[in-house]
């Protein structure tokens, strides 16, 4: 019969992930998450890929299973090949050649901030093409024009730190665990967004910086500390809704600029932050205001998983591009 089946494997960062798609349609999408680095405030690249190692077996295993399928019924290997912790993804990039070598099927390559846009594919309701994508992740934080799947072009991003990485260590000021951003929307439920202002950057065209935003949190904090040590337990909920509040504009003011410069109104989220439930009533809210059409993956999609290396590799494979079984992993990648 015709049908395609893929067997993806992601692996980039702390997630052990092995999706199998079939026809485009994702079966399976099994995640194993490293709780090793907790203790540690963030994730430990020698303590990752050790864990991958371990993991990834038994992954792909429960990732067939759950597909009802057999190795042997798979037409091609999919995984991450950037960008991402170098020790993490050669542990996927390995096992994957491997699995096409000895099943004698085609390998492909995918690009990891590439297939956080294409998650938006994954579900009935998706984007019509053109469409923009804001990916916020821990690492990256990208506006995207998506022409059609595997013509996607950067058109903003971030100077220094990820959206991602505002929430964690303005979380961490706070006295939050890592990963904080979670914990920072739960509490901003509770508090005032308006309670208090933090600077927004200046940045031109569609890019964002972030790294100001974590000193202004610092200094704030500082005078406040001074004049009662209990400042932060006392207003814990209005401090994380007032950040969340201005990482939330910082984004939106971007994607709303987009819009206009290239007049597509097909908005889409994707990425970790996209679970922040104040960026996606926020979203929502803009795309009523402005007409715009919007689109948010379901979470499973959204933080860092195979499904969407699978659905990236499904249209890779129908446009026919396959890897070479010397290709390599690398920690930063050319789009
Ligand atoms: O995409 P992702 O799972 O991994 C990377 O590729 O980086 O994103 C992880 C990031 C972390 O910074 C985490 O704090 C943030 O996504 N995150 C959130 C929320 N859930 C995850 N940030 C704010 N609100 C959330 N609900
Ligand atoms: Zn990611």
């Amino acid at each position: 019969n015709n049908s395609v089946r893929i067997l993806a494997i992601e692996s980039s960062c702390d997630d052990t992930s092995a999706s199998v798609c079939i026809d485009g349609r994702i079966a399976s999408n099994y995640v194993a998450n490293q709780k090793v680095h907790e203790q540690y405030g963030g994730v430990v690249p020698e303590l990752a890929s050790r864990a991958h190692m371990q993991n990834i077996v038994p992954v792909v295993d429960v990732a067939l299973k759950q597909a009802g399928i057999s190795l042997q019924e798979i037409d091609a290997i999919a995984f991450t090949q950037s960008p991402g912790l170098i020790g993490s993804l050669l542990v996927g990039a390995q096992f994957a050649k491997s699995l096409a070598l000895a099943l004698s099927k085609p390998l492909i390559a995918v690009h990891h901030m590439q297939a956080h846009v294409l998650a938006n594919l994954i579900e009935e309701n998706r984007p019509s093409f053109p469409f923009l994508c804001l990916t916020v992740s821990g690492g990256h934080t990208q506006i995207v024009l998506a022409r059609s799947p595997l013509e996607l072009e950067v058109i903003g991003e971030t100077i220094d730190d990820a959206a991602g990485e505002a929430f964690d260590k303005s979380a961490k000021l706070l006295g939050l665990p890592y990963p904080g951003g979670p914990l920072v929307d739960k509490n901003a439920q509770l508090g005032n967004p308006l309670a208090f202002k933090f600077a927004e950057p200046q940045i031109p065209e569609l890019n964002f910086s972030f790294s100001g935003l974590k000193t202004s949190v610092l200094y704030f904090l500082q005078a406040k500390q001074k004049e009662d040590e209990k400042f932060i337990e006392n207003n814990l909920n209005d401090l994380c809704a007032s950040v969340q509040h201005t990482i939330i504009q910082i984004l939106l003011k971007k994607l709303k600029k987009a819009v206009a410069q290239t007049g597509v109104k097909n908005v889409c989220i994707a990425g970790g932050v996209s679970a922040n439930s104040g960026l996606r009533n926020a979203l929502q809210e803009a795309g009523k205001k402005y007409g715009w059409k919007t689109f948010i993956p379901p979470f499973q999609y959204c933080t860092d998983n195979a499904g969407m290396i699978a659905i990236t590799a499904y249209y890779k494979y129908k446009a026919g591009k396959f890897s070479e079984l010397d290709v390599s992993p690398t920690a930063r990648a050319e789009w």
